[in-house]
């Protein structure tokens, strides 16, 4: 049975913030743990990729995946129209309940929006939400639809080739098998467990081919500390 996992610790961290823990099962890690408050982070408490996406966002803003809703508040805060959407009914319960003014419960994939936004945001592994390597170049070009004439995706991501490193410093790749990056991961909560769902980590160098293939520009903001990065995309 499918549970919003994720939605559920949020609205419970909302009623009564404690320290509820997500527990995370995936085909590259062992089980980890993250605390839910994580999703309830102020901009002080980002780390700095995240905060460097904040300062570039303008406009008309699109919040892809905006959860407990702390980029999306952040933004409206400043004065910009935001909007937020998300698949999990317990997040855009929470996002809303928290102060954010416009949010759409559904798949960013195949949900018609009826405007256009300058500034399209998609954070904490942005990639990850297309699943799989093979779909992101239509994920992109979906979020590349939403935008306005000059107007932009922040998006961010890690390349974990670091999981396959060993005491050497070398790295495993078994080139028969799937993209490296490509990640199963289950989600449980108390008593609950999600389904298994895909996640794709991208190194920048894919991601910059695959914009440039399909006609997009892509830019490195910044790296981050770990492997990972800021992203900027654009289509004109
Ligand atoms: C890793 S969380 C990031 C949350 C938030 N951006 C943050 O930084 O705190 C990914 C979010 O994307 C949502 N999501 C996953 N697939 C989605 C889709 N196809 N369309 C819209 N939202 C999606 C999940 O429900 C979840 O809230």
């Amino acid at each position: 049975m499918s549970h919003d996992v994720l939605g559920n610790a949020l609205i419970d961290y909302y009623k009564q913030p404690k320290d509820q823990t997500l527990i995370t099962f995936s085909s590259v890690a062992e089980k980890d743990s993250m605390p839910v408050s994580y999703f309830f982070r102020t901009f002080d408490e980002m780390p700095s990729l995240e905060q460097k996406a904040l300062e570039l966002c303008s406009g008309n803003i699109l919040d892809v995946g905006l959860a407990a809703g702390c980029h999306a508040l952040y933004l409206q805060n400043k004065g910009f129209k935001v909007t937020g959407i998300d698949i999990s009914k317990g997040a855009t319960n929470v996002a809303q309940q928290r102060g954010v003014r416009h949010v759409i419960k559904g798949d960013v994939l195949n949900t018609l929006l009826d405007e256009k936004f300058d500034t399209v945001l998609v954070l904490m592994n942005g990639t990850g939400i297309c699943g799989k390597l093979s779909n992101l170049a239509n994920f992109l070009l979906k979020l590349a639809e939403l935008l306005n004439s000059g107007g932009q995706i922040l998006i961010d991501s890690s390349d974990i080739i670091y999981m396959y490193e060993d005491e050497n410093g070398e790295h495993w790749i078994d080139a028969s098998q799937a993209y490296y990056g490509e990640v199963a991961f289950t989600m449980s909560y108390q008593n609950q467990t999600s389904e298994t769902f895909d996640w794709l980590y991208v190194d920048y160098n894919t991601l910059q081919r695959c914009a440039i293939y399909n006609g997009l520009q892509c830019e490195l903001i910044q790296e981050g500390e770990h492997y990972d990065y800021l992203a900027k995309i654009t289509k004109d």
